[in-house]
């Protein structure tokens, strides 16, 4: 009788885990994780056959304590990977947020600081060692962000002195990739390159970002490029443009539950004689929240006409509120929000409702839908999956999307929404009033071209990713579309 063949397992590491864990009273709760990375792999994570490896957002230091921790997660499918306070600190913080996510979206004045690297190394060292004592042979790695740059060659050096050398290491990045130029400011882009290059799959958003990768490793490092693959030090790894897309189907369905109708049916009420414009981004300087708001002031400013009949809903998600930049940022937009309402506001209303904090899926979905603008001002963005969700939940109502030309959706979701560069107010301004006045006609032509988009590219090949013959050819299709 042939032996029966062992299950593979599907392996997901990410430096945030689809759970965070908070100490509230004495127990551990955990709590959905915001941002574009567990969105992704939303449904996944449920799957079986998958075990998600992350750190869990806090240090439990008391052995017992970690063990209800440990219960917690597993419950999800997740294996919290714990780490001293200052260590995470310095790698979440200090490094990942500090270094190599500004330097990822273009943003000067970065300074490197070696304690941080030195705490970047360490934790993409534990990571590899705390994968690789449980990962089978057979089993399928998939790897996330740049918080994990030089775990895939760590961990494929544990695998082999441990004589697992059938374990395919997959890795995507959520998010821009920069031009070589750029990249090479940090002084230690080689080294990270080396890291991504001992995988099997290396996964960009657009061809953009793939492109200046493979730029980057043919100036700095030696490496031989084939077709879509690229060799460095004995490895062959395929490089691919992936788009990622979300479960429509979650929204449309969520659209369906009596208390999200009826908070629709409540919003509708409170705004039904105002053109409801909304924003939901976390709370980083990546997203141009300031550009937005300058940019609807403009528009306040120049169309008096229309300034009692538009409302700017901005949720503002916090995020990484550790860093002095976010820190700042959070500062800088209050003080925008009072300038702005307090300028502009009357007995009857004010131009900008300012949400802090992160909203239910309830709230969330019934925004999306009683919106009749979306607006993402990105100054560099991997993908930006609200976009996305904002076309889910519309349906007849052909609201207009106001998108960045430098998110990544723009790639995408270009053709059937207003695209300009957020640099400039005038052409926020300019977008806003441009939507505000479509005719409907106009409105469901583009709405059509989003939404054959938005439903075509869906996580619809998720399992794909558990079927050996895919693995065998080393192609990852998970929530990704490959084009
Ligand atoms: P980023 O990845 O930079 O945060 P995206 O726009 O790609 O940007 O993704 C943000 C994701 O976070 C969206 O899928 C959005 O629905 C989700 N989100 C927004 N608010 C919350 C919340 N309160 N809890 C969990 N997820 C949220
Ligand atoms: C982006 C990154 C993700 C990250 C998310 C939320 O989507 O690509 O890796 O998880 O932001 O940020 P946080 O710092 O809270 O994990």
């Amino acid at each position: 009788m042939p032996q029966k063949e062992k299950k593979r397992t599907l392996i997901i590491v990410s430096n945030r885990l689809p759970l965070s864990l908070k100490k509230i009273d004495g127990s551990y709760e955990s709590s959905l994780s915001s941002g574009g990375l567990v969105t992704a792999l939303s449904g996944i994570s449920s799957s079986t056959n998958v075990r998600w490896f992350g750190w869990p957002g806090i240090n439990i230091e008391d052995p017992e304590e970690r063990k209800i921790a440990t219960k917690a997660l597993a419950e999800k499918n997740g294996v919290g990977i714990f780490l001293d306070e200052k260590l995470a600190h310095s790698h979440y913080n200090d490094f990942s947020n500090g270094i190599a996510w500004p330097i990822l979206h273009y943003q000067s004045g970065v300074s490197f600081d070696e304690d941080a690297w030195k705490a970047y190394q360490r934790v993409n060292e534990i990571f590899a060692d705390a994968v690789a004592s449980e990962v089978q042979n057979g089993d399928l790695v998939w790897v996330h962000d740049y918080h994990l740059l030089l775990f895939p060659a760590y961990l494929r050096s544990r695998l082999k002195e441990l004589g697992k050398t059938n374990c395919p290491i997959g890795f995507t990045l959520h998010t821009p990739f920069p031009a070589e130029d750029f990249w090479r400011a940090l002084p230690v882009h080689n080294e990270l390159l080396e890291g991504v290059l001992a995988c099997d799959l290396i996964g960009f958003h657009t061809d953009e970002y793939k492109r200046n990768f493979i730029e980057c490793c043919s100036r700095g490092l030696d490496v031989k490029i084939e077709g879509g693959d690229i060799e460095y030090n004995g490895n062959k790894a395929h490089i691919g443009t992936f788009i990622v897309g979300i479960d429509p189907q979650k929204f449309t369905d969520g659209l369906l539950n009596p208390p999200v109708q009826q908070r629709v049916k409540d919003l509708e009420e409170v705004y039904k004689s105002k053109v409801v414009i909304l924003g939901v981004d976390r709370l980083d300087y990546t997203k141009g929240l300031v550009q937005k708001l300058q940019g609807y002031e403009y528009f306040l400013q120049q169309h008096p006409e229309l300034k009692q009949k538009v409302v700017l809903i901005q949720v503002a998600i916090p995020s990484r509120e550790d860093v002095k930049e976010y820190q700042e940022l959070e500062k800088e937009l209050n003080t925008l929000v009072g300038k702005i309402n307090g300028e502009h506001s009357t007995p009857y209303g004010t131009p900008i409702v300012y949400i802090h904090r992160s909203v239910s899926f309830t709230d969330l979905s019934a925004l999306y839908r009683i919106s009749d603008i979306c607006l993402i001002t990105s100054s560099r963005d991997g993908m930006n999956l609200v976009a996305a969700e904002f076309v889910a939940c519309q349906k007849d109502r052909y609201g207009v999307l106001v998108l960045s030309e430098l998110a990544g959706a723009a790639a995408f979701m270009g053709t059937g929404s207003i695209t300009f560069n957020p640099s400039s107010g005038q052409q926020v301004c300019d977008s806003i009033y441009k939507a505000a006045t479509m005719s409907r006609e106009e409105k469901k032509t583009s709405y059509e071209n989003l939404e054959e988009f938005v439903t075509t590219n869906t996580r619809s090949l998720a399992n794909a990713a558990f079927t050996y013959p895919s693995l065998q050819k080393r192609v990852i299709s998970t929530t990704m579309t490959s084009r």
